[in-house]
């Protein structure tokens, strides 16, 4: 099975446009160096730079959970968007380190920032998660069906890192990104999205443990299902193809070329697979940013850390085209194009606005009274 990229029109005929209008992002305080690795395995900084370009990443709190990493961005992303938690209608966390099964880490993260709005729903879609979700609260607020939606991308991934295997622990990070997202009328925002997934090639990487197919039992602890399970070199090839087809069929449906790219934020996994893809776009590094050496991989946080980061060293500047790409577990990958333009203070609801309260119920409303209708 051949994943064909499903592309999103530049300019959909149904939808408004959809702008990001804040980002925010939460990284652990514990930062754990390779040094530090060096001291407790066999590994060397020397092999894990040259290797992965990582030098550090940040490492959760026992009693941090991803919720807790995800509502800190949150919490950030509303701050510079000039909104307040209520004027939320939806969040999604894209996540593989749900803090349970259910509830949903958004439901989490909506009881700690006071969304009483919101709808909220968890996404799994591996590292590519923060575009997918992206892409689907796009398709809600470019419908009109709510106002503003939160995204998060948010991963505790010290939790199901087996620190007894050298090839995948040093690869990985926590931490926590998000992006606000509303319809800014004049701005053209998201200008195209690919999305693609290959089924066949799940068992590359995946966390075996403690779902439907092997619930948790004292046999599966004892074989380490619980952890992150990765066959390093066959991932390193399909990220670089994937990612390019997906950046490919983006530009396309934009009508762009690389030239007209000016910021690239690729998935933080392997500053190797990033040069690939610069190469083989025949894009320079200097428009890539890059955090890796810092973060290490972060899952789903890595794509909207690195662009809350970007934006506010000014790396992305107002009026820029900026393209995001990840691929991840599943597999995945995903490609969004977008013009950047500068947060403007928002058009706030004050808890006085009872008009504005009415309308948040009025859409709740049409999402069963749609939801009726299909059934
Ligand atoms: C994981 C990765 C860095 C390994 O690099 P590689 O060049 O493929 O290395 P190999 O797996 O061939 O391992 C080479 C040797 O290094 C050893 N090694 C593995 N991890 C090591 C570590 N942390 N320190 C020192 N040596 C290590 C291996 O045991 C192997 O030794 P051997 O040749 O004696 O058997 C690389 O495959 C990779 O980046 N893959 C993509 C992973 C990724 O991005 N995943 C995220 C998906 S979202």
């Amino acid at each position: 099975m051949k994943a064909k990229p499903v592309a999103h029109e530049s300019v959909p005929k149904t939808l408004r446009s959809v702008s990001i209008i804040g980002t925010g992002s939460y990284l652990p305080k514990r930062v754990l160096t390779n040094a530090d690795l060096a001291k407790v395995m066999d590994t060397t900084d020397e092999w894990i730079t040259t290797r992965t370009g990582i030098k550090e990443r940040h490492i959760a709190a026992a009693d941090q959970a991803t919720s807790d990493l995800a509502a800190e961005a949150a919490r950030r992303a509303l701050r510079q968007a000039g909104l307040a938690a209520e004027d939320l209608d939806m969040i999604i966390v894209a996540t593989v380190t749900p803090d349970m099964f259910f509830p949903s880490t958004a439901c989490f993260v909506q009881k700690a920032i006071g969304a009483g709005n919101a709808v909220c729903f968890d996404l799994e879609a591996a590292c590519s998660g923060f575009l997918f979700a992206l892409e689907t609260a796009r398709q809600y607020v470019g419908s009109g069906a709510i106002t503003t939606a939160l995204v998060i991308g948010a991963d505790k991934l010290s939790a199901i890192t087996d620190w007894e295997d050298r090839a995948t622990c040093v690869l990985f990070g926590d931490g926590a990104g998000a992006a606000i997202i509303r319809s800014r009328p004049g701005v053209r925002g998201i200008i195209a999205t690919a999305m693609a997934s290959d089924g066949n090639l799940g068992h590359l990487l995946s966390m075996p443990g403690g779902g439907s197919r092997n619930p948790a039992t004292a046999q599966t602890v004892k074989d380490r299902l619980h952890f992150l399970k990765m066959a390093g070199k066959e991932v390193f090839k399909y990220a670089v193809g994937s990612m390019l087809s997906v950046a490919k069929e983006a530009l396309k449906k934009a009508n762009m070329t690389m030239a007209d790219v000016d910021c690239v934020i690729p998935h933080q996994a392997n500053m190797r697979i990033i040069r690939a893809i610069g190469e083989r776009l025949g894009s320079p590094m200097e428009k890539y940013y890059i955090n890796l050496d810092r973060t290490g991989n972060m899952s789903a946080a890595s794509i909207p850390v690195a662009l809350d980061e970007a934006v506010r060293a000014g790396f992305i500047k107002h009026g820029a085209i900026v393209l995001m790409m990840a691929f991840g577990g599943g597999f995945t990958s995903g490609a969004t194009l977008l013009e950047w333009r500068k947060p403007e203070p928002s058009q706030r609801v004050s808890a006085k606005d009872v008009s504005r309260v009415r309308v948040s119920n009025a859409q709740k409303r049409r999402f069963s009274t749609n939801a009726s209708n299909l059934w």
